[in-house]
């Protein structure tokens, strides 16, 4: 069992046992050093509802809590919170079991079909920065659920419907007619750019940009072909940003709006059998006492338009409904923007009212807020434009590269290429997920790609540096056991055994700067053990130290990896 469930149980039981059966535990990470390694912060609540002294009632948890073998001490602080040591025999016993573990002691759940829904770009357009966070923190959430022993479903709910649809196809049948097709398209920005002018200068255009709209949306052949062939194009584009980025979108994770499309009016239908859709000013709304408008009255929310149409949210309710009932998910991650919260919030409630999705299956905004750029503004180039993601990615690499040429001239160009590469992109994704997804963020080149701090650079570098124990020593006693004696041994054994409850933390609650803490604390008690602990001196090797030396790169690697960042052997 995972720390944290165990100190907890074994907390649980010995309430039990003392009369307040009803008390909740509260086991929780230790503040500060001095307060031991954890602490239990339930006995002032168990003591109000049992009417006693606090600290009295924690000597009696105390002499009741089964921590045999766990714990080394258990004292009391302050007005009543019980401060925990963990014994440095189990710590070993807990670091010797993970190294031996696939998963490095992260405790396997039992398996629910999760889906993460992110990136979701809209397909007329390339990929700009305001894809990024989508991109990535969703990426890191569904490699965090895969390891926790989930059943993961990715999703790339593309926008690839819509009236602008019918723009893009003309415009593509034009470029054809010019033989220009496959030069315009190589330039997604500057197609829709033209097509977008085409539309707005030229009342042909824009009626037979229209009829095409009908066209697509009726499954005639010809339009339907010549709008897969932009799709396809546009989609290699953000093959291309993804492959970059090292995250595990492809081909077969899209699902797109138009998948939808032939739902929409069942949809539609089954919202009025159930009686809940209602007729307002000749449009199709749903009414939610949930949410009121600004007069205090239930808000009504538009299913279908007054024209026929349908609109962003009842694709989505089809896309719900599809998930629950042909993919048969339990947990919905949508990694979204912060700005689309009222949206999610309207479209859960209908789906649940409308049973698309049953009260046990969960459907969870991850939202996130804004990339910011150094003037607090909305991250844009200098010139005011939205920044392509593609250039964004090659100056992190360009920046990354520069840096690595200076700290190592004399390695060959492929070389510095390649760690620019990992480290540049690393830093890029790190800075993102390391800070509170819900707030804004400002980026700033040069704090993520700095070798000290809470980024990338420094926990590529400090695996580096493990990896580079273990090219000095010939070799050593795999079978050794582990002995944990020093405060700074103890430390770094501690914050290894923890590895599990943050992983499932980020499962949990959709976090992903906990890890990214949690791995920087990892590195820092490294550099604090090896400063202390010798681990090869004079020729002697400490068999115990190395091996608490390879689970601590195996645990850098792998939590790295679950962000969706690389690490090198060497740098
Ligand atoms: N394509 C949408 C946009 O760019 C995001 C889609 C989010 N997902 C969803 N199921 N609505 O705004």
């Amino acid at each position: 069992m995972s720390l944290l469930p165990l100190l907890n149980s074994r907390f649980a039981a010995a309430l039990v046992a003392v009369g307040a059966p009803d008390a909740q535990p509260l086991v929780q990470a230790a503040s500060r050093p001095e307060f031991g390694d954890y602490q239990m912060n339930g006995v002032m609540g168990a003591a109000k509802v049992l009417k006693l002294n606090p600290r009295e009632l924690a000597q009696k948890i105390i002499d009741a809590v089964d921590l045999a073998g766990i714990a080394s001490s258990l004292e009391i602080a302050g007005p009543g919170f019980i401060n925990i040591k963990l014994d440095n025999a189990f710590l070993a016993d807990r670091v010797a079991r993970a190294l031996q573990d696939a998963h490095l002691g992260v405790e396997q759940s039992p398996a629910q079909h999760v889906m993460v829904e992110y990136s979701s770009v809209n397909l007329a357009k390339e990929m700009h920065v305001g894809h990024l966070r989508s991109t990535i923190i969703g990426d890191a959430l569904a490699r965090v659920q895969a390891y926790v022993g989930m059943n993961v479903t990715r999703q790339n709910h593309v926008g690839d419907w819509g009236t602008q649809f019918g723009m893009l196809v003309a415009f593509l049948i034009e470029q054809q007619q010019e033989g220009n097709a496959d030069i315009a398209l190589k330039d997604l920005e500057g197609f829709y750019r033209r097509a977008k002018a085409r539309f707005d200068e030229d009342e042909t255009f824009a009626n037979t940009a229209r009829d095409y709209v009908v066209k697509l949306q009726g499954g005639d052949a010809e339009v339907r072909a010549l709008w897969a062939r932009f799709v396809e194009v546009s989609l290699s584009h953000c093959n291309a940003v993804y492959q970059k980025l090292n995250v595990l979108l492809d081909d077969g994770d899209v699902r797109g709006e138009s998948f939808y499309n032939a739902d929409l009016p069942i949809i539609v239908d089954e919202l009025r059998q159930q009686g809940l859709l209602v007729e307002s000013e000749g449009a199709q709304v749903v009414f939610l006492d949930e949410f009121k408008n600004k007069d205090g009255e239930p808000q009504a929310s538009i299913i279908q338009k007054k024209d026929g149409g349908y609109l962003y949210s009842t694709t989505d309710l089809g896309a719900i409904r599809f998930r629950v009932r042909e993919l048969k998910i339990d947990r919905c991650l949508y990694v979204v923007d912060a700005r689309q919260a009222l949206h999610f919030q309207q479209l859960f409630t209908i789906a649940k009212k409308a049973h698309f999705a049953p009260d046990s299956v969960s459907l969870e905004h991850i939202a996130f807020g804004t990339m910011m750029g150094e003037d607090g503004k909305p991250f844009k180039t200098r010139s005011g434009d939205v920044v392509k993601l593609v250039d964004l990615l090659d100056e992190a690499q360009q920046r990354a590269f520069d840096l690595v040429s200076e700290k190592n001239p004399n390695l060959d160009e492929a070389t510095r290429r390649e760690i620019a590469n990992a480290v540049g992109i690393g830093a890029l994704k790190y800075a993102d997920l390391s800070k509170s997804r819900t707030t804004d963020y400002i980026f700033n080149w040069n704090s993520m790609l700095s070798f000290e701090g809470n980024t990338a650079p420094y926990l590529q570098y400090a695996y580096t540096r493990v990896k580079s124990i273990f090219r000095k020593v010939a070799q050593y006693d795999q079978n050794a056991a582990i002995v944990l004696t020093e405060p700074a041994e103890h430390a770094l054994a501690l914050e290894l055994a923890r590895f599990s409850d943050v992983v499932h933390a980020v499962a949990k609650d959709s976090q992903p700067h906990l890890l990214c803490a949690y791995l920087y604390s990892v590195a820092t008690m490294f550099s604090r053990f090896y400063e202390n602990c010798p681990v090869n001196q004079d020729g002697v090797t400490n068999a115990s130290r190395l091996k608490v030396c390879d689970l601590t790169a195996k645990v850098l690697a792998t939590g790295l990896d679950l962000l969706g960042i690389k690490v090198l052997e060497t740098m």
